[in-house]
């Protein structure tokens, strides 16, 4: 056998696979691992689209979890992280010019941003944005919304995937391994429910310090009088107001979503699209709170710890300056969330002919095919709905070259094509031929 065969065999999709099996927990990264016969391993991306290792093409709708608004290996945001590759790609304890110049950027145009602090994951964010309100407030507990999505860390990963609902305040863990004393930090409230909230908010508020919540809770919209509500609530009781806006920060407009729902938290975290698909999150909000992580407070009362290795990396800062210049021309989400609008559309149409008890969920170029009667409100209803069904359906359609993460929320981004819209509803119209053949 050549050298060159024996190369392309020992990356083949099968000869990885091997690997994976062996060394990596379910062959997975993180905590998805799909089913043999839709499982792949990507090889390369370019716009819209991806490719296996064995060379298979997908319309990619997973969007690298949501980070890839301008698609694969755009042009701008390539260049402006090569460029910034050759002039050095890390340092740290001090600044540099990249991290300056986004960060001066951020607080223009994130609309709470007084000031930002960095740091790496939208996971990061979180936790130093719930340890700040702690140090802001003197107070311990932080109030979540049940089935919310918040990150990896222990005090995030409370009541996030819980199978039943309810016992409110109460938190459950959802790993092995959490601290019982940190799950008791954390409160949870249904999502959409003011009535509850309030209650839950008049006996605690002594001990609360930050209340934090999703505006597109995975893929249930926040009704707009409930964020507003939250933010009644917290200037009542003095509690700090986080919006997390991992993902829909720069998504759902460029404002995110405290444009969309005109709404002023006191902290925003983001990640996912900034970063340009690089090791960037951060903070935003008030300055005197988002201060309190000022260095030269070390010692002092109220200092909030914050550091990271990676914290202003300059090639993740200068890939998104690119990324926000594209994304700041003229008609660039009336595209791609008018995509989204006639992808749903034309879908639900297509899940009508075949008589698919689903319905298509979208929140800007956030959407989902659910199996339920109508738009969810809360965890309850997401777990009312018929979610092996909507497995079995992502299933068929990963089967037709789209990539989409079966029962998992999804993303269009800004480099979606007419192209892509027509084969995807080809590939819907036959994933739901064979949903109704099984
Ligand atoms: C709303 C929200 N917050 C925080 C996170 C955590 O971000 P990361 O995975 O970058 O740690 C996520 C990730 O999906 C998220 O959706």
């Amino acid at each position: 056998m050549s050298s060159i065969a024996m190369e392309t065999d020992s990356n083949s999709q099968q000869a990885l696979f091997e690997i994976a099996d062996r060394v990596l927990p379910g062959a997975g990264l993180g905590s998805y691992s799909l089913a043999r016969d839709i499982r792949l391993i990507y090889s390369h991306g370019k716009g819209s689209r991806m490719w296996d290792v064995d060379g298979k093409e997908y319309i990619d709708y997973v969007g690298g979890a949501g980070a890839l608004i301008l698609g694969h290996s755009h042009p701008s945001v390539v260049e402006a992280s090569k460029a910034q590759f050759d002039r050095g790609s890390h340092m740290f304890g001090s600044l540099n010019d990249a991290a300056i110049h986004l960060a001066e950027r951020l607080v223009q145009d994130i609309p709470c941003a007084e000031k930002i602090a960095y740091a790496t994951t939208g996971s990061e964010a979180t936790a130093y944005a719930m340890r700040l309100a702690r140090a802001f407030t003197g107070r311990d507990k932080i109030l979540k919304f049940e089935g919310a999505y918040h990150g990896n860390h222990d005090y995030a990963i409370v009541s996030t995937f819980p199978q039943q609902t309810g016992d409110y305040p109460q938190g459950k863990a959802d790993s092995y391994g959490q601290p019982q004393a940190t799950v008791s930090t954390m409160l949870v409230c249904p999502y959409n429910d003011l009535e509850t909230l309030r209650k839950v908010v008049a006996e605690h508020h002594a001990d609360i310090a930050a209340i934090i919540a999703e505006a597109v809770q995975r893929i249930i919209p926040a009704d707009p009088e409930f964020l507003q509500g939250i933010r009644q609530i917290c200037d009542e009781y003095d509690i700090l107001f986080v919006l997390d806006e991992v993902v829909t920060g720069f998504r759902l407009g460029y404002g995110g979503a405290q444009q969309w729902y005109d709404v002023k938290p006191d902290l925003s975290t983001h990640g996912k699209v900034i970063g340009g698909g690089g090791p960037l999150s951060c903070i935003a909000g008030r300055a005197e709170v988002i201060g309190l992580s000022d260095p030269n407070l070390k010692g002092q009362a109220g200092y909030s710890y914050m550091n990271g290795t990676l914290h202003g990396n300059p090639v993740a800062a200068a890939a998104t300056m690119a990324l926000l210049d594209e994304l700041s021309k003229p008609g660039v989400y009336e595209r791609m969330n008018g995509f989204a609008t006639d992808l749903c559309r034309e879908s639900q149409k297509i899940l009508e002919q075949h008589a698919i008890p689903a319905i298509t969920q979208h929140t800007g170029s956030l959407w989902q095919i659910l199996f339920m009667a109508k738009t969810p409100r809360n965890q309850a209803d997401m777990l009312a709905s018929d979610q092996e069904a909507m497995r079995r359906l992502d299933t068929l359609l990963m089967k037709q070259g789209q990539y989409v993460l079966p029962g998992v929320r999804r993303f269009v981004s800004t480099v979606h094509t007419a192209e892509d819209l027509e084969d995807s509803l080809r590939g819907l119209d036959i994933a739901c031929r064979e949903f109704n053949q099984a």
